[in-house]
């Protein structure tokens, strides 16, 4: 019988995430399906009973309902709790289980050109969800020197606090980010700032900018922001946000069917996705 997967969101239709599994679930030759379904925050609750009754294999959770979800959930993993959100859920002989695979995600993403980051210095730009995601995984991983620069500088200090890995970090003023700039080896960008349509914005000056240092943007759309453009012509390595995309994709992915994907290939058919 074909197993039914999906992704909970509001808006969905422009998700990446159903041609892209698709494209593995026929790759692996396995019988299942992958659909987007719109929904409006009052109904998650109804969703996620629809979703267990039919014996659905797992879905994604994104955008509002990451936070939301975790009450309808019959467990959450460890580090999915401390961030407060999930993204991925597995049916388990009927128990259904949320994860967390963006922050994981993005850290795969950055091995790919940074292979090691113990005993770098590192700034993240944003404290939201997002952001939250990135900062508790890096933190998990090893005990690194991270600070945060946000426009709301007590949200900074706030995730900071919360934090349940061994840290040292410094919530900053975006002007001392980017005054103290020089100072990171890696930038790590998870506002919204620079999305398109507003694709000229830049949430900070890279004046002071190491040009030895590697510059990542979480944002996909464009390939290349503002602030990726700049970095690189100030001569820094720099990465978009297609690589924690696929990533997190293929973590998902991974926890549904056993199967560790071809990661070019999804990055391909993502590009493709994006003309
Ligand atoms: P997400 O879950 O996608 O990370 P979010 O939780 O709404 O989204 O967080 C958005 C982040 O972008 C926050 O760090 C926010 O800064 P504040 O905490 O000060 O609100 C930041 N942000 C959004 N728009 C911004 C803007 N125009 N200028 C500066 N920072 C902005």
């Amino acid at each position: 019988m074909k197993k039914l997967f999906g992704v909970l969101g509001n808006p969905i239709g422009h998700s990446m995430s159903p041609v892209m599994h698709n494209d593995l679930f026929s790759l692996y030759d396995i019988n299942a399906i992958y659909l987007p379904f719109q929904v409006k925050e009052e109904d998650l609750s109804d969703a996620v009973i629809g979703l267990r009754a039919i014996g659905a294999g797992g879905f994604n959770v994104t955008v509002p309902h990451k936070s939301k979800i975790i009450p309808f959930l019959d467990e959450v993993d460890e580090l999915a709790a401390s961030i407060g959100a999930v993204n991925t859920v597995v049916n388990r002989d009927g128990k259904l289980i949320g994860f967390n695979t963006d922050g994981l995600g993005f850290l795969k993403g950055l091995n790919e050109i940074v292979p090691k980051i113990e005993g770098k210095r590192i700034l993240v730009i944003g404290a939201g969800g997002a952001a939250r995601a990135i900062f508790f995984t890096l933190a998990k991983e090893s005990p690194i020197q991270m600070d945060i620069a946000n426009r709301t500088v007590e949200k900074a200090a706030r995730l900071i606090e919360e934090c349940p890995y061994s840290i040292s970090s410094k919530a900053l003023t975006i002007e001392e980010a980017g005054s103290n700039l020089g100072h990171y080896d890696l930038v790590i960008q998870t506002t919204m700032i620079g999305m398109a349509p507003k694709i000229t914005e830049q949430p900070l000056s890279l004046k002071n900018l190491n040009p030895h240092s590697v510059i990542c943007d979480i944002i996909y759309n464009p390939l290349e922001t503002s602030l990726l453009r700049e970095a690189r012509e100030r001569g820094a390595k720099v990465q978009n946000g297609i690589d924690m995309f696929v990533y997190q994709g293929a973590l998902a992915f991974e926890k549904w069917t056993g199967i560790s994907p071809d990661i070019q290939r999804m990055k391909e058919n993502v590009l493709g996705q994006l003309g």
